[in-house]
């Protein structure tokens, strides 16, 4: 199956078009670090304005954190390494699928950051989810 034909099967085709997309289609405007490195010390993120709707994600400071159901607990997010480990493309959530999907090549991993889909042959590390006074931070 040609790639294009698959994306599109995902609904991904605009996700794989676009990879500078992934910051503006995050609905905080946070930036991503362009040296391919995390820094989860200086994640942030004020839960009563971002990561709203089950399926949103940000990618600030290289880690891309979704919202996987409603609530306010760390495990109703997950936090992971933003850059692919085949070649270090910025990655995004499918909410749909729960999972997330790099559009250089089609890997895919799971909220834990395993691969479900090469050719990444790595996991995304994983970051710990806290929260305090409606605001998130990982380590
Ligand atoms: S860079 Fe992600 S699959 Fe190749």
């Amino acid at each position: 199956m040609e790639r294009r034909v698959f994306l599109h099967m995902l609904g991904l085709g605009a996700a794989a078009a676009c990879i500078g997309c992934l910051a503006s289609c995050s609905k905080s405007g946070n930036t991503v670090s362009p040296s391919g490195n995390s820094d989860p010390s200086a994640v942030s993120i004020d839960l009563n304005s971002q990561l709203q709707q089950v399926g949103d994600y940000v990618v600030t400071n290289g880690i891309i954190i979704a919202r996987l159901s409603s609530g306010n607990t760390p495990a109703d997010f997950a936090a992971l390494s933003a850059f692919c480990t085949h070649q270090g493309t910025v990655i995004s959530y499918v909410a749909s699928q729960d999972l997330f999907y790099c559009p250089a090549h089609g890997s895919e991993f799971s909220t834990t950051g395993s691969v479900l889909r090469g050719p990444a042959a790595s996991p995304l590390k994983q970051y710990t989810v806290h929260i305090s006074n409606n605001i998130l931070t990982v380590s």
